[in-house]
């Protein structure tokens, strides 16, 4: 099973021992943004594909696999998008991006988060099954099985994944939420639309949640009934209340690491692993989800220095390549 990274184009360069780390810990390695709608198309017909050719690129030409994220996505949804008046220009739009996107890259990404983040935050307390999105707006529910069609149209060999978060925890708006998904793949599979697997995001927390082992279980069970997998898309962790002392951050990480290891493999491997980032020295956790003591933050599974934490080397063994 691959281990992955996400990796951004703004250090690849100057940073060589953050470069390093991606070929020595993963087989696979994926842009983290850059193939973005609006990181990649931010005016309309204005393209910007460099950043993304290089990170694919450079994947490729060391031989590791490699995989797109996303085509729908609320908070990469660029103006433009939001200014289109009718249905019909939304939805012509939408195809055309997915479809050049996606050809672009064809036999290249082995998969791609076709819709990421379309369930609502919070189904419950949000009143609807659905996230509020511009796309929402514009095309409403169909805008989901429209850029699943378009994906599969341009590149009938890469999995089509529906990438969502919350989809690990116990509580009733987590059970809520992965109720939402298995509805919208039963939806597309009921109009001969296809959909291969369910990305969780794996944006763990030490304490604020507790991971639902038996629930995910009985969610991957279900999703293997209706013949798709599960991966992993974005794991990293977020630690905010205990002792900042590193030893202790990082014992909270590897138990809330192999909880959820061992929740997704309780009933068949995943599809792959991938973690957001790799090294400590570049993550989204601390500017979006920072401790409230303001202590550095260890959300990946190496450290500033490098170091190899104890849970790098759990996935290591649990993916099988020690
Ligand atoms: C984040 C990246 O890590 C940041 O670099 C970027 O500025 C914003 O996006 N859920 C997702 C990811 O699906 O795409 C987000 O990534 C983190 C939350």
């Amino acid at each position: 099973m691959p281990f992955g990274g996400a990796i951004q184009a703004e250090y690849i360069d100057k940073d060589p021992a953050y470069r390093q780390a991606f070929l020595t810990y993963c087989d696979l390695i994926m842009p983290m943004n850059e193939l973005k709608f609006g990181q990649i198309q931010p005016q309309r017909g204005e393209w910007n594909f460099e950043p993304a050719d290089k990170l694919v690129d450079f994947a490729r030409s060391h031989g590791r696999l490699s995989r797109g994220t996303c085509h729908v996505w609320w908070n990469s949804t660029p103006d433009w998008v939001a200014a289109l008046e009718t249905p019909a220009e939304a939805e012509a739009a939408l195809v055309q991006h997915i479809e050049t996107v996606t050809d672009r890259y064809k036999g290249r990404l082995r998969s791609w988060d076709v819709v990421n983040e379309v369930a609502a935050n919070d189904p419950i307390y949000d009143g609807r099954s659905l996230r509020d999105t511009v796309w929402m707006q514009k095309l409403g529910p169909r805008h989901i099985p429209i850029a699943f069609k378009a994906t599969a149209n341009a590149d009938p060999s890469a999995r089509l994944v529906i990438n969502d978060y919350d989809l690990e925890y116990a509580g009733p708006e987590f059970d809520a939420k992965r109720a939402v998904i298995l509805s919208i793949v039963r939806q597309l599979q009921d109009h001969n639309v296809r959909v291969d697997a369910v990305g969780m995001q794996g944006h763990l927390y030490t304490d604020d949640h507790r991971i639902d082992g038996d629930a995910i279980l009985a969610f991957h069970r279900e999703l293997d009934k209706l013949g798709l997998g599960i991966l992993v898309t974005e794991l990293d962790v977020i630690d905010r209340n205990g002792s900042p002392a590193a030893a202790a951050q990082d014992k909270r990480a590897e138990k809330v690491v192999s909880e959820l290891l061992d929740a997704v493999f309780a009933w068949k491997p995943p599809e792959a692993v991938i973690a957001w980032g790799i090294t400590d020295r570049y993550s989204w956790i601390p500017d979006s989800m920072p401790r409230p003591d303001g202590a550095p933050q260890r959300p990946l599974p190496l450290g500033r220095d490098m170091h190899e934490k104890s849970w790098m080397k759990l996935l290591q063994k649990r993916l099988g390549s020690v």
